[in-house]
């Protein structure tokens, strides 16, 4: 098979990762991919949101098989274009991705479908938003209706924290197009958790569970990023509380978008607060989480690309993966001022010293090639260093152990990624 991989993260070189160990693969190509990608595919230089460049690409190449990686594509509907063009593609079709490119209609879903959630409201109006939040009181979380970076939502821990949000939503001012509406909810408590099944549009087929590190600093403070680190499998997660998950949120929101017409065959990545009344989703996104990604596939025993086929061929119920024992974590290395302004084009050495724990495995974000061949930091985070262990703590060991080993002078990370899972082990 010749298969194209779209995206540039660390996800992206997750995959493709995985998919070129594979015996089914012939050729791999990734678009637009980074330095560390480069090692695994072919890179082009075709950016993930110039479809009629990619459509292009994969006809010249007579691709097999697509794999898009991030949402913006999906939600404007990449893998539609590929599927008119005949050629076949992972991942939600525009109505399908609708479950993250929209909250609204996320939201509304669970209240059709029973699927636990927090209280909400929509609002297209400033004034009855306004008033629904002085009723409601905080702390109350304020969220643009449409994709936003990661950073469309507000935990408002006071009222007029809330009201400034909704107002810099609405008027456009902070997210264009995708404040123009705007969900209010309840405020959960808990501890969160992300589970990720594969979708065949009838099938859902359960994959390893995560927990990721959204603040950027040590302690969890300091302003929401991508991710700063995450680890597999999570602590948190009995067996019971995976089979209540894979009931309520995995295979009603299955049957509930097969129902409206708009099947999910993808990823489905469900992000849940265990609160004290039981797990409640906060959201869904409709891909791999980045770092999360990193950590599945490198537990994954099985080879990935049969089951990505499987689930866009709807056979996914014949299918089976098989995953290591051992805990995966991975810490994010990001450009020193992330997710502030920061500088690009600063000279990472080192990595292979990193990879000479042969259970480490330093995946690219945001990588270049300076013309004299030097690594040079092209985005926010940067390096996505990743370690089996046989426990949490060991895992932890490793990846830290492998930071130690790069010179990076412009860089930063987390030094605490997976404390709570920690605690627990001991
Ligand atoms: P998102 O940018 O959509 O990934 O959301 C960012 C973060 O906001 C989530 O990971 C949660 O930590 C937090 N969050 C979102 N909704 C709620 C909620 N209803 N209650 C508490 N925290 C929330
Ligand atoms: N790490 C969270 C996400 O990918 O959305």
């Amino acid at each position: 098979m010749k298969v194209l991989v779209v995206g540039s993260g660390g996800r992206e070189h997750a995959l493709c990762w995985a998919i070129a160990a594979s015996p089914l693969c012939d050729a791999l190509y990734c678009a637009p991919g980074n330095a560390g990608i480069a090692a695994d595919a072919e890179c082009v230089t075709i950016g993930a949101e110039d479809f009629d460049g990619l459509v292009a690409f994969a006809r010249e190449k007579s691709i097999d098989f697509v794999v898009v990686g991030p949402e913006a594509p999906l939600v404007a509907g990449l893998v539609d274009r590929m599927t008119e063009s005949g050629i076949k593609a992972f991942g939600p079709t525009e109505a399908a991705a609708a479950l993250e490119g929209s909250k609204g209609f996320a939201k509304d879903l669970c209240a059709k479908y029973d699927i636990p959630t927090a209280a909400y409201r929509r609002f297209a109006e400033l004034e009855a938003a306004k008033t629904y939040i002085r009723e409601q009181g905080a702390p109350i979380v304020v969220k643009a209706d449409g994709l936003a970076a990661g950073k469309g939502v507000t935990v408002a821990r006071s009222v007029d924290e809330a009201l400034a949000a909704a107002e810099d939503a609405l008027s456009g001012r902070a997210f264009g197009e995708s404040g123009a509406e705007i969900v209010v909810e309840e405020f959960l408590e808990g501890e969160e958790i992300s589970v990720f099944a594969l979708c065949d549009g009838k099938a859902a087929l359960m994959l390893a569970a995560a927990q990721d590190h959204k603040a950027a600093f040590d302690g969890d403070k300091g302003p929401n990023t991508g991710g700063m680190g995450a680890y597999s499998p999570c602590p948190a997660m009995t067996d019971a509380l995976a089979a209540e998950i894979e009931e309520k949120f995995v295979r009603r929101t299955v049957a509930a978008m097969k129902a409206e017409g708009r099947p999910f065959i993808g990823i489905l990545f469900v992000g849940l607060m265990i609160t004290a009344a039981g797990p409640k989703l906060i959201e869904y996104n409709v891909r791999f989480g980045d770092p999360e990604c990193q950590v599945l596939l490198l537990r994954l025993r099985s080879d990935l690309l049969p089951a990505l086929v499987a689930a866009c061929d709807g056979i996914l119920d014949s299918f089976d993966l098989r995953w290591y024992d051992e805990v995966a974590l991975s810490v994010a290395m990001a450009s020193k001022g992330y997710p502030g302004p920061y500088q690009n084009g600063t000279e990472i050495r080192g990595i292979e010293a990193a990879e000479a724990d042969g259970r480490v495995k330093v995946f690219h974000a945001g990588t270049a090639r300076g013309a004299d061949g030097r690594l040079l930091a092209t985005g926010g985070r940067v390096l996505s260093v990743t370690a089996l262990g046989d426990s949490v703590a060991d895992a932890q060991r490793r990846a830290y152990a492998a930071i130690d080993k790069i010179d990076w002078p412009g860089g930063f990370c987390r030094r605490d990624i997976g404390w709570r899972a920690i605690a627990r082990e001991k």
